[in-house]
């Protein structure tokens, strides 16, 4: 009797769930077609493989502490393929890195290191902003950074492409026109908290520049062979050029193309766009299906995470909690102000892309949250969650056990700041339950590609041990020699 009755239940479960996945599956169909959503975001550039000459040529580079003032930061140090292109901080850590070859949250800052009274930095990071992803970075088509201030040139509205470097706004001559991500590699090396140090005073970023080729030519092995000058010629594949091939350009043109080859954007939505029903489970459906559609009048989602890349490259302000040293007077970031000038512009930062989002923890420009759910529930309910905000930050694992009321006096006044700017604007309007809201987030989880997840199929995009060791890499892969402990979370 019991088993027969056991046995319908499961049944008339089986035949509900499936009239209702179903439905789901239909509605969701039928978004897609209304909204002509494309299963991948596209790009007019060449994106090319991890194993052609020039990209690997970008990856020992993206490895080299050369490029860094005091030789102890690499790009990857911040943007660490095993941590979904990124670390697991807030706040980033540049230079004086207690171990510089720790990446994730083990990175630290060694205060002990900070001198003088020029060091921008305060608190546990040198940066006042969180570490975007470089993957798929390729598909930002307007701006890159959080305010956007590599960016084509609005005035113009052509394909040249305005820098910090450029003068009054026009275009920065010095970068491939049309290649934002090119324009970008110019500038963490210029930077004194990220990747220069204070030691040496520079006149310009180009003397910055310049003082990097002559460094790059002189990296030597035992037997007083400059080292790069064969990477350069394999990578560029001139094998009789001189050494004056280790150029900067050529340095941003290979990096680039490394960046580039990390197109991680197969992801299980992506899978399902093209057809492929089985790809998200039916939680992820029921998440699609509400990321997609607004209740009422409201906005969705997808209003601003527009897909197929899940962002529409336009800059809000959505009262996220002001925490760290920021960019700005009194420990407040202005984002998009800083580039337009504009009052309006105060506190909006751009829409950030979600693929590959579960892992690129924390979120927000200024990492002040450590969970989707969180950030999502801010989205929704931007006043209750400052109101029951923990400006103590002991939530943020880089903070744990430090008292930042003294780093950051007045994260709590600045926050009141930008939330009273975002009413005059508008915050957005969103309306989604709790429960929705655990939907959404795994929803968002069928945004990641696998590949980002195993540590074999992520080995393309690491150094080999001959390339450590000849051009005095970083040797910041998940185990090295010294057995140094295992970064957690992604790879168990
Ligand atoms: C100390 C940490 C650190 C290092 C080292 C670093 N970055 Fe970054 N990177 C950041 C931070 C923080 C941002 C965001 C800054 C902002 O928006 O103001 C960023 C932004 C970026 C972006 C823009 C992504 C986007 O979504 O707009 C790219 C691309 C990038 N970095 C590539 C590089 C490259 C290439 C190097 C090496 C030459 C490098 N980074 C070195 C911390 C770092
Ligand atoms: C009005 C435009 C807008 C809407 C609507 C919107 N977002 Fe956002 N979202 C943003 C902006 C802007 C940021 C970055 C804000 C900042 O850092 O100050 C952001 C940040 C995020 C982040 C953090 C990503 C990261 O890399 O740090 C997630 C996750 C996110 N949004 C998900 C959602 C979800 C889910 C919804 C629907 C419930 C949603 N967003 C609705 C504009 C929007």
């Amino acid at each position: 009797m019991t088993t027969v009755l056991k046995r319908w239940g499961v049944c008339a479960l089986a035949v509900l769930l499936t009239a209702c996945g179903q439905d789901t599956d239909q509605r969701l169909q039928e978004t897609i077609e209304r909204q002509e959503i494309a299963a991948k975001p596209s790009v007019d550039l060449p994106i090319p493989a991890a194993d052609e000459p020039l990209a690997e040529l970008g990856r020992a580079l993206f490895f080299s502490p050369h490029l860094s003032g005091g030789g102890d930061v690499a790009c990857v140090s911040c943007h660490h393929p095993f941590r979904g292109g990124d670390e697991d901080l807030s706040l980033a850590v540049g230079i004086n890195a207690e171990d510089p070859l720790l990446f994730g949250h083990r990175r630290k800052l060694d205060e002990s290191k900070m001198v003088g009274d020029n060091m921008g930095h305060k608190g546990m990071a040198t940066m006042p902003r969180n570490v975007p992803t470089d993957f798929a970075s390729t598909y930002y088509q307007k701006a890159l950074f959080w305010d956007g201030r590599v960016r084509f040139d609005e005035v113009q509205g052509n394909s040249q492409v305005v820098t910090p470097d450029s003068l009054f706004d026009t275009p920065d001559h010095r970068v491939i026109e049309g290649d934002l991500l090119f324009a970008q590699t110019r500038f963490p090396v210029t930077n004194p908290d990220e990747m220069l140090g204070f030691e040496t005073p520079y006149a310009n970023t180009d003397g910055v520049r310049l003082a990097i080729e002559a460094r790059m030519r002189s990296v030597q092995n035992e037997a007083g062979e400059g080292v790069w000058l064969p990477a350069f010629q394999r990578g560029l594949q001139e094998p009789d050029a001189d050494e004056s091939i280790i150029s900067f350009f050529n340095i941003s043109k290979a990096i680039t193309a490394y960046i580039r080859s990390k197109d991680f954007i197969d992801t299980p939505w992506a899978r399902y766009v093209e057809g492929d029903k089985e790809a998200l489970n039916q939680r992820q459906k029921r998440g699609a299906a509400l990321f997609f559609q607004a209740k009422g009048d409201g906005q969705s989602c997808a209003s601003c995470h527009r897909p197929p890349f899940f962002s529409d490259e336009r800059y809000y302000n959505l009262a996220v909690p002001q925490i760290g040293p920021g960019m700005d007077k009194l420990d407040a970031d202005y984002g998009r102000k800083r580039v337009t000038r504009n009052n309006a512009d105060q506190f909006r930062f751009r829409t950030p892309s979600l693929l590959n989002v579960e892992h690129t923890a924390p979120y927000m420009h200024n990492g002040a949250y450590e969970t989707l759910f969180d950030t999502v529930w801010h989205h929704i309910h931007p006043e209750k969650s400052i109101e029951q905000y923990d400006f103590t930050l002991q939530h943020l694992l880089q903070f744990e056990g430090r008292d930042v009321s003294k780093d950051y006096p007045h994260m709590k006044a600045n926050t009141e700041f930008a939330l009273n700017k975002a009413r005059e604007n508008g915050l957005p309007e969103l309306d989604y339950t709790r429960e929705e809201v655990e939907l959404i987030v795994s929803f968002l989880e069928a945004l990641t590609d696998p590949c980002i997840e195993s540590e074999q199929c992520m080995s393309a995009w690491m150094p080999t041990d001959a390339e450590i060791k000849q051009l005095k890499l970083l040797d910041m892969r998940l185990s090295s020699p010294e057995g140094r402990p295992q970064s957690e979370r992604l790879f168990q």
